[in-house]
Parts: C-alpha cells; structure tokens; sequence
C-alpha cells in the first residue's frame, strides 16, 4: 500500500490516466458497524459514494470504468440484506437514468441477469438499450458476476458453435475467446482498486486483470472519496507496466 503524507498535493498527468478502472467496492457492513449501525447503512452510503465516483470518471475523461456491485457468491448473504441492495440498484437507475443520459455514459451490465427479479432485469435491458449509443464513457457494472462462471460460460458457448461447425478447435486463440467473455467489446482493466483492506480478488474479472495494476486501500467503500480516488490514480501513474517486457525494449 502506499504511504502519502497528510500534506501531499496530488497532481495528476491527464496524459497517462488509465483506460478503463475496474473497482471492488467492499467494507459497507464494517464501515456501518464501526458506527454501530446496522450493515444497510453501510450500502445507502456506499451507493453515494459509488454515484459520486462514477461522475468523477466521467469528468476525469476515463473512458471506462467498471463497478464490482454484486457477486454471484453474494446471493448467499441474508434475504434482507439482498433486498437492500436490489432496491438500492433500482432507485439509482430510476434517479440517475437522466443524468446518466446528459453525461453521455452508456450503461453495461456484465454478470447474470436472469438471476434478478422480472422487473428489475426489465429496468436493466432498458438502461442498456436506452443509452448503448453513448460514447463519452462505458459504466459497466458487474451484477450477479463470477470471474469462474464467466469463463465457463465462454467456454460452453465456444463448445456449441464447434458442435454446430461454426468454427473449428484449431481458430481457438486469445483473441477469439475474449468475443465470448461479457466483456467482448471492452478492454482490460489498467487499474484495479480494492477498499477496506482485503486483498484479494473474490472471483472478479479472472480473466481480464491479468496484466492490471492493483491498489489496495485500507479504506472501507463509504469513506472512499474524490482525494482517495486521485491517490490511486496517482499510484497508477508512478507504476512501470511491463507486460512480462524488459522496461524500455
Ligand atoms: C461491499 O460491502 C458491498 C457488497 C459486497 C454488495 P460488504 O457488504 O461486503 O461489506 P463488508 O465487507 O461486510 O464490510
Ligand atoms: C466482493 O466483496 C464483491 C463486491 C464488492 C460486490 P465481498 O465482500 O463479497 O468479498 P469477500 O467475501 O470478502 O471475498
Ligand atoms: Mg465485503
């Protein structure tokens, strides 16, 4: 993790921003019950935060960012809490659908969404389709997500299409597998942030953060911030990729 002192002014370079921020936004529950309220408070205010970052991307010209809101393992979480979250989702997509629009941003989801109630995957479709010609910016949230079942799910498809001579074992590259992932028509993360001090992945994009740059913050979601933003993206910034290159060759 990195060290930054209380005084530190953060200056970004606009010329070497990431691409596309992918981010795990955890620790609702810890963050509500370090005030001893109870876990929900810690999603309302997770769901602000997450709004406020979304528009921040946006001004900040990244042209992709990617939101980890709910994973498929997350359903074995208590029907409440679930509720919670499912309603939350609901009223942003109702009450930033304009916004989302005037901002130009098209709305992606990736995970699946015949696991959501008949209405909420209605209201899901219409945002999609309603703002797929948008081009300032892709939101794309990862709803009822798993990296694993993602790439089993390629692989299935991949499977039929050989079955029905579609095309051969031998074609199967890279390049061709990625048309089969939820995230075909975007590209991988450069950034990958994680809140609230854990640090691992929990079955997110598998696949595509292969060569992403990590950040792991102490920070529980609800507490994450416009200056903890630019504090990852400024550790971004200091990073050297090299993908698996000798630096300068
Ligand atoms: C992240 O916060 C939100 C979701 C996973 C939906 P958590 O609810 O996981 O909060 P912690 O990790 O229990 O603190
Ligand atoms: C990952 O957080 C999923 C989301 C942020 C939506 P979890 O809280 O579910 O992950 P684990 O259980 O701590 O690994
Ligand atoms: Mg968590």
């Amino acid at each position: 993790m990195d060290f930054f002192p209380e005084s530190f002014n953060i200056i970004l370079d606009p010329s070497k921003l990431p691409k596309h921020v992918a981010i795990i936004m955890d620790g609702n529950g810890r963050w509500a019950k370090s005030k001893g309220l109870p876990r929900i408070y810690g999603h309302k205010k997770g769901a602000e935060v997450a709004k406020n970052i979304i528009y921040k991307t946006r001004e900040l010209n990244i042209p992709y960012l990617t939101l980890f809101a709910f994973s498929k393992e997350n359903w074995l979480r208590p029907k409440e809490e679930i509720e919670t979250l499912l309603g939350l989702l609901k009223y942003y997509l109702e009450t930033e659908f304009e916004e989302i629009k005037k901002n130009e941003i098209k709305f992606k989801v990736i995970g699946n969404k015949d696991d959501f109630p008949e209405e909420l995957k209605k209201q899901l479709n219409m945002v999609e389709k309603e703002t797929e010609k948008n081009d300032k910016m892709v939101l794309c949230m990862a709803l009822s997500y798993g990296g694993r079942a993602e790439i089993i799910e390629a692989v299935k498809k991949l499977a039929f299409q050989i079955k029905e001579n579609k095309i051969s074992a031998e074609e199967i590259d890279e390049m061709l597998f990625r048309k089969f992932l939820y995230t075909y028509d975007i590209p991988d993360p450069d950034l990958l942030i994680r809140t609230s001090g854990e640090l691992r992945i929990s079955n997110f994009l598998l696949f595509q953060l292969a060569y992403t740059e990590f950040y792991f913050t102490p920070v529980y979601w609800p507490d994450f911030n416009e200056e903890e933003y630019l504090k990852a993206l400024y550790s971004y910034q200091q990073r050297e990729r090299r993908f698996g290159r000798i630096y300068g060759s």
